[in-house]
């Protein structure tokens, strides 16, 4: 499989992003031509260290490197995580020629983004994401960790120097890891960027991981994150707030499981429920939500809630939603699929009638 390119444009922080099977190998290139040529920090988890370490290792082989591992798991993604990473970096000597690669999932890429965004106020940092929610919905420059008050309440923005999304990682990750990650390849590749016919035909693929056709979603959906942040980097316009779409009833879920229900796994009822209440205000035909909640049952995932989960209890949560309107929760609508809006406030009643709907 040749390695493919992308690239994100920033200005003078624009970054490459780079495609392929087995490529930590490019590495040391990357290193060289951003002249990074001081104290290598590898910051993973032990999980993944043993998985893809030894790979990585013999890649740098030459650079002074070290480790900085951390616990795996969300509920680690917080501020005493991040300061014991600060006594890491510090005692590595990480400056500006050193680098600090992330090693890992999701949590993994947001502690180290935001670690790096902030030590001595910004030293290098390139991204390895393993899982295929972190390579499909890679972090372009955006960071948060979790604090008592909110999950990903404390962020900011910082862009890496580089990122190497190597499909090798992905053929450790346990079955319910993949199809969290599938989620996010509906959510951009089919909601935001139109191509769910294709994506349909592709499933099958997908699901049995066939390395290209995951390479080329992965890349479809950075294709698609990329532009719209290129667009709006730090939210001034709001333009990026289409990337929330299917994610309103999703953090609802989130947030009323305490946290227990996978992202994926609510991500898939949180499309339907947006997709649902696109057709009740006559955007979105409904054959479309039903090609939708096809699209995502093949891939494993569900698209009704399952029983227990009361409506009140998910409409209180999107109250508090970043969009919602003096408590008034606003969706990202689909007119079709690649033409996402925000809406106005929506009524209770409405959101109520979609809640029933995802109940059956
Ligand atoms: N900054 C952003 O733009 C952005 C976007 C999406 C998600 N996120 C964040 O990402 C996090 C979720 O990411 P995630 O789903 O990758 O979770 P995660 O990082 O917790 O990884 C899930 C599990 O998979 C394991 N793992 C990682 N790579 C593996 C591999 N190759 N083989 C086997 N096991 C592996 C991890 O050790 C962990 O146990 C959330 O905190 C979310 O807020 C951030």
């Amino acid at each position: 499989m040749k390695t493919k390119l992308l690239t994100a444009h920033f200005g003078k922080r624009s970054y490459d992003l780079h495609y392929g099977s087995s490529i930590f190998g490019l590495l040391p290139e990357v290193l060289e031509q951003k002249g990074l040529t001081g104290r290598v920090l590898i910051v993973s988890n032990p999980i993944v260290k043993d998985l893809h370490g030894d790979r990585l290792l013999s890649a740098l082989s030459g650079r002074r490197t070290s480790w900085a591992l951390i616990p795996a798991g969300e509920r680690h993604k917080n501020l005493d995580t991040v300061s014991s990473l600060y006594v890491e970096c510090a005692t590595t000597g990480i400056d500006r020629e050193g680098v600090v690669i992330a090693l890992g999932g999701g949590v993994v890429q947001d502690i180290t983004n935001f670690v790096t965004a902030t030590f001595k106020r910004g030293v290098p940092f390139i991204q390895v994401p393993t899982t295929l929610l972190a390579q499909v919905d890679i972090g372009i420059g955006g960071c948060a960790v979790d604090h008592p008050l909110g999950k990903s309440l404390i962020g900011t923005f910082y862009q890496p120097r580089a990122a190497i999304l190597d499909v090798e990682c992905l053929g450790s990750l346990p079955e319910s890891e993949f199809i969290n990650g599938i989620a996010e390849i509906i959510n951009k590749v089919a909601g935001l960027g139109g191509k769910i016919d294709e994506l349909k035909a592709d499933m099958p693929a997908i699901v049995s991981r066939d390395p290209g056709k995951v390479l080329g979603c992965i890349m479809d959906a950075n294709r698609i994150k990329i532009a719209i942040i290129e667009r709006d980097e730090t939210g001034l316009s709001g333009e990026r707030l289409v990337l929330d779409w299917g994610h309103t009833i999703t953090y609802a879920i989130e947030k009323v499981t305490n946290y227990e229900m996978a992202h994926g796994t609510a991500l898939g009822i949180g499309m339907h429920g947006a997709a649902i209440l696109s057709s009740e205000l006559g955007y979105m035909p409904p054959k479309r939500v039903e090609l939708l909640r096809e699209v995502i049952e093949m891939a494993g995932l569900p698209t009704h809630l399952p029983a227990g989960i009361e409506a009140a209890k998910l409409l209180l949560a999107m109250r508090n939603d970043a969009k919602a309107l003096r408590g008034r929760p606003r969706f990202i609508l689909l007119r079709d699929f690649g033409e996402a809006f925000l809406s106005e406030p929506i009524p209770d009643a409405k959101i109520e009638h979609v809640l029933r709907r995802l109940q059956q």
